[in-house]
């Protein structure tokens, strides 16, 4: 399963523990998963030797590993790179049976988070395993908030003078159609044979397809570039994702995707941009759709939770390939061949507008599903 979110979250953390002593390894793992009130709750995955650590860290991932100094086939010193180059944004603790002070510098001087006596008592294992673990976050974090900083700084960059030009291509764009039209009318009426006539109106229907995606394409960048004040009214969130779906029935029966509504009949009202909203509605149920080429369902949920509404969007489409994952919200990024990549780009903004998060999980093969969670503003 592979999941990316709109924002950086706090998300349980993952701990290898890499030691060939089993009792020890079961002793960590349960003062690891005993649950702390103040805490996210970790999950453990363990490992006897280096070799077996360095496979599951580049299998699984991890945000914390702690490591014996003496393993059976490599020193923990020696893994400390390793690890990290495996996942770079994780930090290591080394664990030892006795302390030198030799052992502890070249240790830290490895990269080493920590450097701690397996004679540990519970409170201090975990408090050190917390602080990594917040390191891990506040990196992740970081590059979560560089990137989308960088994002930002594109499209305002691009600023004024794009959007000029994209106002500016839309008046030709639509005396183009207005032609286009008339020239069709105008093969109607010619006097010649069914196959030139044919032939010259298939041209001008491809004409056409491509200005109709230049003017998606202008829609949705001055959507996404063009700052507008988000409205604060009640919008009724299970009636506009019904109206959404209302729109779509047609065109979901001729491609033999069958809808499932899950609404709940009250409790979704928030305070927000109704058009803005029905935008993220749209684009979502629009890519779910395009997922699946083949027919499949559609499973939509409108749901209240505490001071939220959640709207789920799930599919049993293509699903998003792992290369592309990290990369869905990026404006421009798109696997279609008459995409805009604009379509999540979008999605994002509107709900960070409203103060809430996005998260998408796929299965390559089996379908995505992506919830948006917006709190009501009450
Ligand atoms: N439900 C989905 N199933 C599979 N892939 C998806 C889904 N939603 C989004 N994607 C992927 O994310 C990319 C970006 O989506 P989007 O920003 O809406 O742009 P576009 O739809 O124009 O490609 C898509 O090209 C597709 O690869
Ligand atoms: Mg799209």
């Amino acid at each position: 399963m592979l999941s990316v979110t709109s924002g950086a979250q706090r998300r349980a953390g993952k701990v290898l523990i890499v030691d060939d002593n089993v009792d020890l390894v079961s002793q960590l793992s349960a003062v690891l998963l005993a649950p702390a009130s103040d805490s996210a709750p970790l999950s453990v995955v363990t490992a006897a030797r280096g070799a077996e650590a360095l496979v599951l860290a580049k299998r699984e991932g991890f945000d914390v590993a702690i490591v014996d100094v003496k393993l059976p086939d490599v020193s923990g010193i020696d893994l400390i790179a390793q690890l990290k180059d495996a996942c770079p944004f994780s930090e290591v603790v080394l664990i030892t049976g006795f302390a030198s002070v030799d052992a502890a510098i070249s240790a830290l001087r490895s990269g080493a988070f920590a450097f701690t006596l397996k004679s540990f008592r519970p409170e201090e294992l975990i408090s050190t395993v917390q602080q990594a673990l917040m390191k891990v976050q506040l990196k992740v974090e970081r590059r979560s908030l560089e990137k989308r900083a960088a994002d930002a700084e594109a499209l305002s960059a691009m600023g004024a003078l794009a959007l000029n030009l994209a106002h500016e291509i839309r008046n030709p764009l639509n005396a183009a159609v207005l032609q286009l039209h008339l020239l069709d009318r105008g093969v109607d009426k010619l006097e010649c044979d069914r196959d030139t006539k044919d032939a010259l109106k298939k041209r001008a229907a491809i004409v056409g397809d491509e200005i109709g995606r230049l003017s998606r394409l202008l829609t949705e960048f001055l959507e996404l570039a063009r700052p507008r004040a988000l409205g604060r009214e009640p919008v009724h969130v299970a009636r506009l994702v019904a109206d959404v779906l209302d729109l779509y029935r047609e065109t979901a029966d001729a491609r033999g995707i069958a809808i499932i509504r899950d609404l709940a009949a009250d409790g979704t009202t928030l305070l927000g941009d109704a058009e803005k909203l029905k935008q993220v509605v749209l684009n979502l149920v629009v890519n779910a759709m395009e997922a699946m080429k083949q027919g499949g369902t559609l499973s939509v949920r409108v749901a209240s939770e505490a001071d939220r509404v959640e709207i789920s969007v799930s599919d049993t489409g293509s699903g998003i390939p792992p290369e592309a994952i990290e990369h869905v919200f990026d404006p421009f990024f798109t696997t279609k061949e008459a995409g805009t990549g604009l379509g999540l780009s979008i999605v994002r903004k509107i709900v960070d507008q409203h103060g809430g998060e996005i998260r998408i999980e796929t299965e390559p093969g089996r379908g995505a599903h992506v919830r948006v969670a917006i709190p009501s503003g009450k």
